[in-house]
């Protein structure tokens, strides 16, 4: 197996925008191709090395600061990894850029809330839009939006594999990644 090279997908983008979906079909494909791969989900980093925080631009500061660390310390060993968390603030995500350079990809999540709140897997629009959850993001809480992402992926427009192949094509033209193998 060749070297792996360590970069990391930093994905932004609204909650129910289809972060978590699309890195579990990369994921998946990556590791067919020999490829290690980790992901960092905001759902699952909140549940043990973020536990107890809440969602101030305080809280969540803290938050994406912890995953940018984790994300470092694995992608410069070689680990290719995937940050799934809203991210909302420009400045931590330039942070996280900084701390990383070369090894950041940011990969913006395009979806509108109101196609988000459509989906509302969660339900957590619905209590939002009713007052249940304080500081939603993209409801009562901003979302600044990437200026110049390496890549978007418009998930209102088109299919999660589709978007997955989309990102899949540009690592493997910055060859970060091997080719796919023939099945
Ligand atoms: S971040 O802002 O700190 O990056 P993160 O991605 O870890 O957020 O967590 C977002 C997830 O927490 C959402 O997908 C949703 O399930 C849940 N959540 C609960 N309360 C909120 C809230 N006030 N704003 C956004 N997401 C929330």
């Amino acid at each position: 197996m060749s070297e792996s090279k360590g970069f990391t997908l930093w994905f932004t983008g609204l909650s129910g925008a289809g972060k978590t979906t699309i890195s579990e079909i990369v994921a998946e494909e990556l590791t067919k191709r020999g490829s290690r791969l980790e992901i960092l989900d905001g759902d699952i980093v909140r549940e043990n090395l973020s536990k107890g925080l809440g969602f101030s631009k305080e809280d969540r500061d803290i938050n994406i600061r912890r995953i940018a660390f984790v994300a470092d310390l694995l992608s410069r060993n070689g680990v290719p990894v995937i940050t799934a968390a809203i991210s909302p603030y420009r400045e931590i995500r330039q942070e996280a850029r900084d701390l990383m350079g070369e090894r950041f990809i940011e990969v913006y999540i395009e979806a509108s809330v109101d196609a988000c709140a459509e989906r509302d897997v969660k339900g957590l629009y619905a209590k939002a839009f009713a007052g249940e959850i304080k500081e939603f993001t993209g409801v009562s809480d901003p979302y600044e939006a990437p200026e110049n992402p390496e890549i978007a992926l418009k998930t209102e427009d088109e299919e999660p594999e589709e978007s997955a192949a989309r990102l899949l094509a540009y690592l493997e033209e910055r060859q970060l990644i091997p080719a796919a193998v023939a099945s």
